[in-house]
């Protein structure tokens, strides 16, 4: 059963939305999470149709971060690491490590993983990650809006997150659209996240929502992921433009 999937693009302000609704075993809607915080949304650019503005420049930063329940959890710049593979045509190539930072201020149980990833330059720069974090970026106001976790990945090749430890020739055979697409979805997948529930069965692609949230080259990303994916992993998307 394929995939039905509606987008909108508004070219003038250079924004798209794309929201795939995708098929598994269980199908899982994103649109429940919605209900009732669509207002909460209004300040970022243009969501479901309507016209609402940029962040403002003010940074959310509330430290210590505190969980729903009040709980103090790690900070923004707390940095994680995934065990990513090489090749993902060839497993036995082993892994290399890839950073991504990760907080749940907003989480409950059953809510989305916001997926994002700088793409082509570090996730510590120009920022420690609350940035895209906190609710005044668009991928922590979606987490605040739907009660989801935020997970901001590097892309394979920059910042620390390097297959091999040099940039020859035969190392960036690896450096392509489809093994960066893997990326994403094997890390949905199999990542043990540090949030409540993170390391179970319940925040696999199959059983909850994952939002990827992109702009520009990661914009793309999240537009191939769907195209090519969606079926496969119940990874969401909206591309997003800065
Ligand atoms: C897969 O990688 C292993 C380990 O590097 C190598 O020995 C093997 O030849 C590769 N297989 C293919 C089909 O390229
Ligand atoms: C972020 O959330 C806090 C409450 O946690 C709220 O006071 C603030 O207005 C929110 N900021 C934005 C930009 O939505």
């Amino acid at each position: 059963m394929p995939p039905s999937r509606s987008f909108r693009l508004n070219s003038s302000i250079a924004l798209l939305l794309a929201v795939s609704q995708l098929i598994s075993a269980a199908i899982v809607s994103w649109e429940p999470y919605l209900e009732g915080h669509r207002d909460s949304l209004q300040n970022f650019g243009n969501f479901n149709g309507r016209h609402i503005a940029k962040p403002g420049p003010g940074l959310h930063k509330s430290r210590p971060v505190v969980d729903v329940n009040g709980n103090t959890i790690p900070n923004y710049d707390v940095v994680y690491e995934f065990d990513q593979l090489i090749d993902h045509n060839n497993a036995s190539r082993g892994t290399f490590k890839t950073r991504y930072y990760h907080t749940w201020e907003y989480y409950r149980e059953g809510g989305p993983i916001i997926l994002l990833t700088p793409g082509e330059r570090p996730i510590d720069v120009p920022s420690d990650g609350s940035l895209s974090m906190t609710n005044t970026s668009i991928s922590g106001a979606i987490a605040q809006a739907t009660k989801g976790a935020v997970v901001m990945l590097e892309h394979r090749f920059y910042g620390e997150s390097n297959p091999f430890p040099d940039l020859s020739v035969d190392s960036l055979k690896l450096h392509t659209i489809s093994q960066a697409l893997q990326d994403f979805v094997y890390f949905a997948r199999n990542v043990k996240l540090a949030m409540p529930g993170g390391d179970g069965e319940g925040i696999r692609p199959h059983r909850s929502p994952w939002i990827f949230v992109g702009g520009s080259y990661a914009g793309a990303l999240a537009t191939f992921i769907m195209e090519q994916y969606a079926c496969l992993t119940l990874i969401k998307c909206i591309p997003q433009s800065y």
